[in-house]
């Protein structure tokens, strides 16, 4: 008896997801798919008109400092997401090695470093992406046209 090709793919569809393990951690890439790419894009330019920035070109400069990395770990997307510590750390490092510059050295996270800036109270992230803005600029780095900079 021939397996009609739709019934085919529903069975291999099956057979992916009934093959993850309780526990076991989907890839960053995944991840993105999942959980970042409906606002963020395939592409990683946002909507910026819609409030959602773009990635390439403006995310090294969020890594590079202190107040960068407590930003992004406070981001709507990644606050609300229920992710574990590691797989925040592997979603954001994909993002920055994805559209980040290849030469930007730009330090990645651990799973430590996400729990502990998670850890921090940050009452309103406008106000905080305004401050990191404010410390891009002072170091020569671009920032999105973005409708809350
Ligand atoms: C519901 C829509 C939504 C989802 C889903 C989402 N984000 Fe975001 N993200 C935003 C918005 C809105 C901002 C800007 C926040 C602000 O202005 O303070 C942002 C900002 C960011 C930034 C900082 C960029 C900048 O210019 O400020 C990063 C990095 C980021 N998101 C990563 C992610 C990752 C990784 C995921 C998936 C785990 C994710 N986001 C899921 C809406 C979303």
């Amino acid at each position: 008896m021939n397996t009609p090709p739709i019934a085919l793919a529903v069975i291999l569809a099956c057979g992916t997801v009934g093959s993850l393990q309780a526990g076991e951690q989907l890839s960053p890439a995944v991840n993105y798919q999942l959980r970042c790419a409906g606002c963020h894009g395939q592409n990683g330019m946002g909507v910026p008109d819609g409030g959602i920035p773009p990635f390439p070109g403006f995310i090294d400069g969020f890594l590079a400092t202190e107040k960068g990395r407590l930003y992004l770990m406070h981001v709507p997307g990644i606050g609300s997401a229920s992710l574990s510590d590691a797989e925040i750390s592997g979603v954001v490092n994909y993002v920055a090695r994805r559209w980040g510059e290849p030469d930007a050295a730009v330090q990645a996270f651990t799973p430590d470093e996400v729990n502990v800036l998670r850890a921090k109270p940050v009452k309103d992230v406008v106000a905080l992406r305004r401050e990191v803005v404010v410390e891009m600029r002072k170091a020569g780095k671009s920032v999105p046209d973005y409708p809350w900079p």
